[in-house]
């Protein structure tokens, strides 16, 4: 069965209260309950990280090299500011889908760059919670 960490950064832990008309109603614990059974029902081992902490994310991905098959990160604000995790995620070069619930490309202009992009086979953005389940069927998907 394949290992998927999911990674979550700063303020997701927050979903729900924090800005519903971008992000929605549902609570974190939501997300998290949504992604276990979706990775269930695809035939997906699943653990998921959250923090604040640009350096505990770091601390995550170089973890993961030799255990997990593939990552799935919502990096939140780090996208667009963090070289250290795009060199974490090339250091461990463990497959790697980037997903944001919101459409990046339609907020301010500091939105639309992302380093991690620059290392992620796959970028989804503004499908909401399903974008995470679209980003687990790549990894189900034989990749
Ligand atoms: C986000 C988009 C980021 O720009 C923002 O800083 C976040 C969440 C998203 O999921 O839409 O915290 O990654």
């Amino acid at each position: 069965m394949k290992k998927i960490l999911v990674i979550n950064g700063p303020n997701l832990n927050l979903l729900g209260l924090r800005e519903p008309s971008i992000y929605g109603n549902r609570d974190f614990k939501a997300l998290l309950a949504f992604i276990n059974e979706t990775a269930a029902s695809l035939g997906l081992q699943v653990e998921c990280f959250q923090s604040n902490h640009e350096g505990a994310i770091v601390d995550c991905i170089q973890q993961a090299y030799g255990v997990f098959d593939g990552i799935v990160i919502n990096p939140a604000a780090y996208t667009h500011t963090s070289v250290a995790i795009l060199d974490a995620l090339k250091a461990v070069s463990i497959p790697t889908v980037e997903v944001h619930l919101s459409d990046v490309s339609e907020r301010e202009e500091f939105r639309h760059h992302s380093y991690v992009s620059l290392y992620a086979s796959k970028t989804i953005i503004g499908k909401g919670f399903d974008g995470y389940r679209e980003a687990l069927e790549y990894f189900s998907a034989n990749n």
